[in-house]
């Protein structure tokens, strides 16, 4: 069977987690606040609320989209996202390739 469902790239990548709970994110300073289900990227769930964040590559390699985890937890769709440990240890994420693992707070590091 052929699938026809090629008109959202974002319910495409969501296939291959079936996590599908349901968080809310909040960024900061904004205090702009979007739906982040768990199988959608933090960008990828922000831009489909109509919430911008700032983006490049979308892959995890660029760190445009670099921001500081205030709080709640994120899983990540790829091994390894450019960051370092110390920078995971610290709280940054990507959320160009990460998920919510909860309801979280965040803020880019642009200042946008
Ligand atoms: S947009 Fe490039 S690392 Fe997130």
């Amino acid at each position: 069977m052929t699938s026809q469902h090629h008109n959202n790239a974002a319910a495409d990548s969501a296939k291959h987690d079936d996590d599908d709970s349901a968080y809310t994110a909040r960024v900061l300073p904004r205090d702009a606040t979007f739906a982040a289900p768990a199988s959608l990227s933090l960008l990828e769930a922000a831009l489909l609320d109509g919430v911008s964040l700032p983006s490049s590559c979308r892959n995890g390699t660029c760190r445009a989209c670099i921001s500081k985890l205030h709080a709640g937890s994120v899983r990540y769709r790829i091994e390894w996202p450019g960051l370092s440990p110390d920078e995971k240890d610290d709280g940054y994420i990507l959320p160009c390739v990460a998920c919510a693992g909860s309801d979280v707070v965040f803020e880019p590091m642009d200042g946008r």
